[in-house]
């Protein structure tokens, strides 16, 4: 094992602003949101690419930061939870989280809502098996999903025209 290792340079974009840090390779994606940049409304369950609570957007693709190397997203441009609302404003699809009651203890939720952003975006009349399949990798283990699906297909009510 070396005495040191070589860290990275790396330039990306989250929620919308520039950062750039030097990092050790081995950093995870989570890690350098979390740790680094202090989002820490981005989670850690399992760390082991099962649970979906560290999900983020990386170039608009739900990807699971803890699966990530910090320098793999090099370039990027990463949405994590703190910057879905804008001017103050929660986005549609938090809104209809806490007016469907679909979350609970809330560790699930911040990933839920970064899938549904993914497919909402892509996708805007999703039907329930759309919607099942977008947060195929993201466990909940309070709310038993109802609340959940209502609250994405609320959204996408709420989103339609947007
Ligand atoms: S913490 Fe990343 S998938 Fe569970
Ligand atoms: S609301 Fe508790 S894990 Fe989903």
């Amino acid at each position: 094992m070396p005495d040191s290792i070589e860290k990275i340079s790396i330039q990306l974009k989250v929620n919308g602003k520039p950062c750039s840090r030097t990092v050790e390779p081995r950093k995870l994606l989570v890690e350098l949101i979390r740790e680094d940049l202090d989002l820490t409304g981005t989670h850690v369950g399992c760390d082991t690419t099962y649970c979906g609570a560290c999900t983020v957007l990386m170039n608009g693709t739900a990807v699971k930061s803890c699966t990530i190397f910090a320098v793999q997203a090099d370039g990027a441009d990463i949405i994590t939870v703190e910057g879905m609302e804008k001017n103050g404003q929660l986005h549609p699809i938090q809104k209809a989280f806490g007016d469907c009651y679909g979350l609970q203890c809330g560790y699930c939720t911040p990933g839920l809502m970064l899938s549904a952003l993914q497919l909402l975006s892509q996708n805007k009349q999703p039907s329930d098996k759309e919607m099942q399949k977008a947060i195929a990798g993201n466990t909940c283990r309070c709310t038993g999903y109802q609340n959940i699906l209502k609250a994405i297909q609320t959204a996408a009510q709420n989103m339609k025209g947007a």
